[in-house]
């Protein structure tokens, strides 16, 4: 008895104290199709907002009042800024394609008219003014392609995403400069299809 309230003690505790870990994305630095440098340095930006995501949790422990309603209000975006990282390095690699018999292409063209026409949406929404993400969603048998502000503003509920890119300058200015459309197109040369068809095949069983 006396082992099952250590256990029991130990399990609140850690419960309490839940943080989150960050993930392991460091192949990408020779494997992405970005110049190492601007990998890393995102990499650092993403271990930052896992930081901070958990910083938050403890602010909210120890604060009262307004205070603590300031700090709630803003873990949606350290949050999404940790998740949101963590689906785009996922579904970023070297070089890989869409094969012609994969149910998600299927869609895409059932959708879109055409995978071409699915790419120039989806660059039309990332050259879209201002700071955030581009998305291809799941939601009830749709695919839908949306843009997100910053990491909290816009994201459609209960939608699944699918496709994620990031569409903040610190993606692409110190190796594109202004030259957004660059990065879109190398960007799209270099998904990682299987992670987007895998989301795609869980997304319709919801
Ligand atoms: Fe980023």
């Amino acid at each position: 008895m006396k082992k099952f309230w250590i256990v029991f003690i130990c399990c609140v505790i850690n419960f309490a104290h839940a943080t989150y870990e960050e993930k392991d994305f460091s192949s990408l630095i020779k494997n992405s199709p970005f110049p190492e440098e601007l990998t890393e340095m995102h990499l650092k930006l993403y271990s930052g907002y896992v930081s901070n995501t958990n910083e938050v949790l403890k602010l909210l422990e120890t604060t009262k009042g307004y205070e603590w309603q300031a700090i709630k209000r803003r873990f949606s975006w350290e949050y999404n800024g940790m998740r949101l990282h963590e689906l785009y390095f996922e579904n970023l690699l070297k070089k890989t394609t869409l094969s012609k018999k994969s149910s998600l292409r299927k869609k895409i063209i059932q959708r879109f008219g055409s995978f071409d026409n699915w790419r120039k949406d989806f660059i039309e929404t990332g050259k879209m003014r201002g700071i955030g993400w581009v998305i291809l969603y799941l939601d009830n048998d749709k695919l839908i392609n949306d843009w997100i502000d910053e990491h909290n503003i816009g994201v459609l509920e209960n939608a699944h995403p699918l496709l994620i890119m990031d569409v903040w300058e610190h993606a692409y200015i110190t190796a594109y400069g202004l030259n957004r459309l660059k990065y879109i197109n190398i960007f799209l040369d270099n998904i990682d299809w299987q992670v987007v068809e895998k989301r795609y095949q869980k997304g319709k069983k919801g």
